[in-house]
């Protein structure tokens, strides 16, 4: 399977949140409530904030043929935001692909490390690739409680 990696474009919002919304309730839904992916997945609802993360951030697409398989975005030079693969695409090294560029592009932005707030599921593939976990924390996300660790690597 033929991977290629490129920037996120506004027009791709829709193809995004549905890929977010479906792998929260198929992937994230082993460590979370019902009622905590019915909360998550009601975020991929404002389009507006989509597209301005696409617009402002550092967000790139991981493509197969026409299909976006994965999708990952860097914020604030060197916080790693987002990392959602295609629930049907998973275990294929898409997230590998995407975290390596994000992690090459908070470099070059002038970092010597990465931070992030990875979900329950994500901590085994972010512990794989040298991240540290720093913390458990719960963060409250519209009047819900989610657990989830603070994360960081130095390169
Ligand atoms: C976590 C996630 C991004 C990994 O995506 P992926 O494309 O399947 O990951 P890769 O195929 O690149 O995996 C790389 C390595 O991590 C391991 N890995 C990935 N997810 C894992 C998991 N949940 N548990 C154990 N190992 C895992 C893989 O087995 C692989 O190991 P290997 O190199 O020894 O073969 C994906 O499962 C996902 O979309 N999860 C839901 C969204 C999410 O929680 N995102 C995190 C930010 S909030």
């Amino acid at each position: 399977m033929k991977i290629v990696l490129r920037k996120a474009d506004p027009d791709d919002v829709f193809e995004l949140t549905t890929l977010f919304r479906e792998t929260v309730s198929h992937i994230n839904s082993r460590d979370y409530s019902e009622e905590q992916i019915k909360h998550w997945i009601s975020s991929a609802d404002d389009i507006p904030k989509w597209e301005k993360r696409i617009k402002s951030w550092y967000f790139i697409v991981a493509e197969s043929g026409k299909t976006i398989v994965g999708f990952a975005y860097l914020n604030d030079g060197n916080y790693f935001d987002g990392l959602f693969v295609h629930h049907k695409y998973q275990g294929k090294g898409i997230a590998t692909l995407l975290a390596d560029r994000i992690e090459k592009q908070a470099e070059t932005n002038g970092f010597d490390s990465v931070h992030s707030d990875v979900s329950l599921t994500a901590r085994k593939f972010f512990e794989k690739r040298g991240y540290t976990i720093e913390a458990l924390q719960q963060k409250t996300f519209r009047g819900m409680i989610f657990e989830n660790y603070i994360v960081s690597k130095k390169f």
